[in-house]
């Protein structure tokens, strides 16, 4: 059943009245709770004596449960990881790859889902093979057809960060099935934002770092772990991720096995205790709205910023190539050097990756924010 759009709800955020801000998928603003929590967690450390097993076990918990209800996925999969090249790192490190085997990649992908394959493909003697931006904006036939026999992993976004352009991961899941290739997604760019079927598109590895859709601090995050994947070899050899670590008199009766599931790939010191209250507020906050109600929300909103910066001569991809809650822009003739300082100098806040200018709002975009950019767009344009 489609959902409708939420109200605006800017008051749940600390944004001026007479600020714009479209820059999402750079990083969220933080809800006012989020805020809150970070700065009750600030009080803990500076009384340690009140930091008992509820802050080294039970928060850490509570996050996984929260961040695998946002995926539907089971806690035992997710992973604590602190950015999105961690996530993708220890996906990396778990692949086995060999000569003239083949990574496949999508043209000007955010370097963190990048270099880990460059490194493996160059250790193994395999190669990354990068599938050029097309013409029409449709990237899924382009990625399908550069999956071969070959190929042992696809790791993609569900969207271009660049420019939203939609990815079609049930079509990727099944090419990449056929041919015995591991899918590992970067959803640094959508988790919390879109919904995510990952029941039929069954992906190898997720990450997800949570200061954009997530809505959480800087420098946490997710790694979902398929199950398949449960006995592999963490990035780290970390204390608390061993099995037993909560008794703290027996740390140096080491041990080998780990704590269950995904736990074992968990950051080291993933009890931050400062950054889980926050990563657990911004993620109860988008479970209470639900995805899809984000995602119709952020849809509604592009469609009017795109009609406001098409009477501006800007063009957008159409929507059924583009992903909700990221609009793209492109001029005709290129934007002028000093765009975005001149729309940040009318409070408007946007991105500009290549030639593309990236308007990523949330759901405190309000109708005066609207008439900001139409106003600050026309006279930075001029
Ligand atoms: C697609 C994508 N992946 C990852 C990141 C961030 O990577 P990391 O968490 O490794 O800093 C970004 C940041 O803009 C991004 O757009």
């Amino acid at each position: 059943m489609p959902v409708g759009p939420l109200p605006c709800l800017r008051s749940l955020f600390a944004i001026p009245d007479d600020v714009c801000y479209l820059n999402t998928a750079y990083m969220s603003a933080l809800l006012e709770s989020v805020r809150r929590a970070g700065e009750t967690a600030v009080g803990l450390k500076s009384q340690p004596w009140h930091v008992s097993s509820e802050h080294w076990f039970e928060r850490v918990e509570r996050a996984r449960a929260l961040f695998a209800q946002l995926i539907g996925a089971s806690p035992n999969d997710v992973a604590l990881a602190p950015s999105a090249s961690y996530g993708i790192g220890t996906a990396a490190k778990n692949v086995a790859l060999t000569a003239g085997q083949t990574v496949v990649l999508m043209q000007d992908q955010f370097p963190s889902a990048v270099y880990p394959w460059r490194r493996k493909a160059a250790e193994a003697g395999g190669a990354v093979i990068t599938v050029p931006r097309p013409a029409d904006h449709d990237w899924t036939p382009p990625l399908l057809d550069a999956i071969d026999a070959r190929c042992r992993v696809v790791s993609v976004p569900a969207c271009h960060w660049s420019d939203g352009a939609l990815i079609d991961l049930h079509a990727l899941s099944a090419r990449a099935r056929e041919v015995g290739a591991q899918l590992v997604l970067d959803l640094s760019q959508s988790a919390g934002a879109t919904p995510l079927d990952l029941e039929t598109i069954d992906p190898d590895w997720i990450c997800a770092p949570s200061y954009k859709w997530l809505l959480g601090p800087y420098s946490a995050g997710f790694l979902y772990v398929a199950p398949r994947h449960h006995s592999g070899v963490p990035l780290e050899e970390n204390w608390i991720a061993r099995a037993g670590s909560e008794d703290f008199s027996r740390l140096v009766d080491y041990i080998d096995d780990y704590r269950e599931g995904a736990r074992r790939y968990d950051v080291g010191e993933r009890s931050n205790f400062i950054l889980l209250p926050m990563l657990i507020a911004g993620l109860e906050q988008l479970l209470d709205w639900g995805v899809e109600r984000v995602a119709e929300t952020l849809r509604r909103i592009n469609v009017n910023l795109a009609a406001i910066a098409a009477r501006h001569g800007l063009h957008a991809l159409s929507p059924e190539l583009r992903s909700p809650h990221i609009l793209g822009l492109v001029a005709p003739g290129g934007f002028p050097d000093d765009l975005i300082p001149k729309l940040a100098a009318q409070s408007v806040h946007v991105g500009l990756r290549g030639d593309t200018l990236r308007v990523a709002p949330h759901v405190h975009v309000s109708d005066s924010d609207l008439q900001r950019f139409d106003y600050a767009l026309g006279r930075a344009l001029a």
